[in-house]
């Protein structure tokens, strides 16, 4: 399976990256340190805002240079006013101790009114154009290498894409996993050369669980002699997406950046599985936030 993807600045970016949303703290720095082991060509993050310092401090103490890390942030809703993103950014740099992030991406298709954490701001949301000309100004500037979206669906994208657009989306990031597998999204996102990462890989810690109990893949993972959430990250990787599984746990760590290939038929197995019930979703602000994100 390959080891990173290809984005359309040139740039390869690992296909099995650590995620580190919710780590707890105080853990954070040591899965970094660790997701080096594994990694020949770099050490890869998946992270947003508010553990940004301890990655910055685990980057710093563990000496790997800067051009051997991939580093993704995120812009958060309450920033997505062209005037709020550089000092928001900047701010993201100082404590990730670095002066560029490899991928930066609109967390989420909707804009919050500055200082609020659930008044839409339905400008921006319905026209996040001026947005993405920021941070295209910002890939410009150096500041940011490759600028993508998450939680993105296809009408959303193409809202986006429609616009004369320097800087074409490197990748949309969303929730894909056994639970979730959104076949029509991964489908569509092949089609149009955008690449997709998973997030919530493994289910996400209320259901991993569950997640590794599925028989069709504690069946698969027998016959491949490896471990259930292996099969999965493969999976992943076999479908084309990045994959980001969270984990604190040195062992997991290691074992998580290990894949292999499933023979066709058992991928055939474990995708018609995951296609052939109803899709549950385990992340959905929607409600929360007063918007349908998913129309
Ligand atoms: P932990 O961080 O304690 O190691 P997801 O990536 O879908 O959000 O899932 C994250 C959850 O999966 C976390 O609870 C994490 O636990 C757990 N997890 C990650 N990797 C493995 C693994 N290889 N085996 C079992 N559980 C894992």
């Amino acid at each position: 399976l390959p080891n990173s993807f290809t984005l359309p600045s040139g740039d390869r970016i690992p296909s099995v990256a650590l995620g580190v949303w919710l780590a707890e703290k105080g853990k954070v720095g040591e899965a970094v340190k660790l997701s080096k082991m594994d990694t020949d060509t770099s050490t890869a993050l998946g992270h947003t805002g508010h553990n940004e310092a301890e990655v910055g401090e685990a980057l710093r103490e563990s000496g790997i240079p800067r051009k051997e890390v991939w580093i993704t942030s995120k812009l958060w809703n309450a920033f997505h006013a062209p005037g709020d993103i550089e000092p928001v950014l900047d701010e993201s740099l100082s404590k990730l101790g670095t002066d560029y992030v490899d991928l930066y991406l609109i967390h989420w298709p909707v804009a919050f009114k500055k200082d609020t954490d659930n008044e839409v701001d339905w400008n921006l949301t319905d026209n996040p154009y001026p947005t993405w000309q920021k941070l295209e100004e910002l890939v410009e500037k150096g500041k940011i290498r490759n600028i993508g979206i998450s939680n993105f669906n296809i009408r959303r994208i193409q809202n986006l894409t429609s616009n004369p657009l320097k800087v074409r989306p490197a990748v949309n990031q969303v929730e894909l996993s056994y639970w979730n597998p959104q076949p029509e999204l991964v489908k569509w996102s092949k089609e149009n050369g955008l690449l997709l990462e998973a997030y919530s890989p493994l289910g996400s810690a209320e259901r991993v669980k569950e997640t590794l109990e599925v028989p069709e893949v504690k069946k698969i993972a027998k016959i491949l002699g490896i471990t259930p959430a292996q099969v999965y990250i493969s999976w992943h990787v076999q479908r084309g997406t990045v994959v980001l599984p969270k984990s604190v746990t040195p062992s997991r760590i290691e074992e998580n950046f290990r894949i292999t290939r499933l023979p066709q038929p058992l991928f055939d197995e474990l995708e018609k599985a995951a296609t052939s019930h109803k899709p549950e979703r385990s992340v959905d602000p929607s409600e929360r936030w007063g918007v349908d994100i998913w129309n």
